[in-house]
């Protein structure tokens, strides 16, 4: 379907007019004027609640908003997407992390063949592996079980086994210990190792080209590290190593068996591929009953996000609020923060499914986008947040649309800490909405130079997204929600969400300064002076 470019489409252009009338009214007013705001705009699915009735928007905005979604045909992008085509046209792959969730029996055809079969085998060949480990069947080289587990890998295949083992911890065996290496700094894996016992130890190498030079550089160092602890015996790599990948040949030349390694295919991108075998880390961790409940989450919310009329379906909804922000107010990030400890990593895992997907300049057609695309992406758990930078969402000149992400239960209660914790996020959306006029400062006998200091101007957006309590579920189901929510904003922009050139260039130049770090004769540099000095400066501190 050829798209008129955004800013000619009419939505965009009622949109412009539309923000010049509303940019001027405050959340206070429109609450004023409608006692039942609160609930109008807010939707639920899936014991998802989302309240986005703080956010600046009228109901012509939304009609607007959910005008732009058809003008730029983000329903035949959502079909194409979940029929396999290849709408990651750059590497001419299909986009199908939705299969990885898809349920036995179902049917998603790539090139001629059904993919849904094969997600479940290799699902099974995990959930078989991770019950030897979890009950002890499966043992080290010197018959030890293995009582920890070490993933390695970076981006796609760090963030997402980080975010849900931290995420689902409380379901997970307290007997075992995890642990994630990721950075290239030998630190990380000096760290997470130190403690452990080789002979108990398995690393998940995790990647999906097997390429990956932080990753290779890790899994040789464990590898080195498990021999040295295990007295040198390479047959002891086959019990303490296995692979997730893509690519058998690399597996295979690094020294693990196939017959231990877990697949996936090209038409999962790395920052959608923790529900893959990517995945495997949290599998042990939780088991396999709990991974499948997780799947079952994320499944649910794509055929939510698939079936339901924009005005109701939260991904489109909450993907057009950030287009609003990100367009016409000149916002330049969201922050998330999550009201539960254990999705303290889920801001640092948003920030490789945002903004790698969406941090693009041109559009599909390769033409310059005249209008900003990806926001970023930020934030930390509540309350830490509060006590840290809420000062400026508060008071400072720059508007920062947030997620706040609530449960009705805690799943560790203890006295009053839930209240405590609700009482918190429910007060930050109320202050940022609403503020603190000079009157009413004054009227707490606030002396008047002090009264600038002590306003809140409010009109401060947000979202609270609800829900009952964290479960597998409801985190396949929340992860499910952010990807939703990406893919809306880069079909708006027509953007590629799906590739990542922009993290070659670096990785290129690296590879051409390591031997020039390394030469014992001085190498003919030929960057630029800054970065010749640089190098010059390092190979000294090293006596070089
Ligand atoms: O940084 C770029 C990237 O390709 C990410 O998209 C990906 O998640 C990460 O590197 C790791 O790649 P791999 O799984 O192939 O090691």
């Amino acid at each position: 379907m050829s798209l008129a470019p955004l800013t000619q489409r009419p939505a965009w252009k009622a949109l412009q007019a539309h923000h010049q009338k509303i940019q001027g009214s405050h959340l206070r007013q429109l609450f004023d004027a409608d006692p039942k705001r609160g609930e109008r705009f807010s939707a639920e699915a899936l014991g998802l609640y989302l309240d986005y009735s703080k956010n600046r928007i009228s109901d012509e905005t939304l009609k607007l908003l959910f005008q732009l979604a058809e003008e730029s045909g983000l329903k035949a992008r959502i079909e194409a997407m979940f029929r396999g085509d290849k709408i990651n046209i750059t590497e001419n792959r299909a986009v199908l992390h939705v299969a990885l969730r898809a349920p036995k029996g179902s049917s998603i055809v790539v090139d001629g063949v059904n993919v849904v079969p094969e997600v479940h085998a290799v699902l099974d060949k995990m959930g078989e592996f991770c019950n030897k480990v979890r009950s002890g069947a499966w043992k080290g080289h010197t018959g030890k079980r293995i009582k920890n587990v070490v993933n390695v890998g970076i981006g796609g295949s760090d963030l997402g086994p980080v975010m849900a083992y931290e995420a689902l911890r409380h379901y997970s065996d307290r007997n075992m210990t995890f642990r994630f290496v990721s950075n290239v700094d030998g630190t990380d894996f000096t760290e997470a190792t130190q403690d452990l016992d080789p002979s108990e130890t398995l690393f998940i190498i995790s990647s999906k080209t097997f390429t990956t030079l932080e990753t290779m550089t890790n899994a040789h160092s464990a590898r080195d590290w498990l021999l040295k602890g295990l007295g040198g015996d390479a047959k002891a790599v086959a019990k303490h190593f296995v692979a997730v990948s893509t690519n058998g040949a690399k597996v295979s030349e690094f020294g693990i068996d196939t017959a231990n390694m877990f697949g996936f295919w090209d038409w999962v991108g790395g920052r959608y591929s923790m529900d893959s075998a990517i995945g495997l880390s949290t599998m042990i961790a939780v088991g396999p009953e709990n991974f499948g409940k997780m799947l079952t989450g994320f499944h649910e919310m794509d055929e939510h996000f698939r079936t339901t009329p924009f005005e109701k379906n939260l991904p489109v909804i909450m993907g057009l609020l950030s287009v609003w922000y990100n367009d016409f107010f000149g916002a330049q990030t969201v922050a998330v923060l999550p009201y539960d400890q254990y999705l303290k990593r889920f801001p640092a895992y948003l920030q490789q499914l945002t903004m790698e997907s969406n941090g693009k300049h041109v559009t599909l057609d390769g033409a310059t986008v005249d209008y900003d695309t990806g926001p970023i992406y930020w934030g930390e758990p509540g309350t830490n947040g509060q006590h840290s930078f809420y000062q400026l969402i508060h008071q400072g000149t720059r508007l920062i649309p947030c997620d706040f992400i609530a449960f009705g239960h805690s799943l560790n209660p203890h006295g009053a800490h839930h209240d405590i914790l609700m009482a918190n996020v429910f007060a930050q959306s109320e202050a940022l909405a609403f503020g603190k006029t000079p009157e009413q400062v004054k009227a707490e006998g606030t002396a008047d130079w002090l009264v600038p200091h002590r306003v809140f101007e409010g009109n401060r957006p947000s979202n609270t997204i609800f829900a009952d309590k964290l479960t597998p579920e409801v985190l396949g189901r929340l992860v499910a929600l952010y990807e939703h929510n990406v893919f809306t904003q880069g079909a708006v922009w027509n953007i590629g969400s799906f590739d990542q050139w922009g993290v070659e260039l670096g990785k290129v130049l690296a590879q051409r300064i390591i031997p020039e770090l390394a030469d014992k004769a001085e190498p003919k540099l030929g960057h630029d002076s800054s970065t010749n000095a640089l190098i010059r400066r390092f190979r000294k501190l090293k006596g070089l």
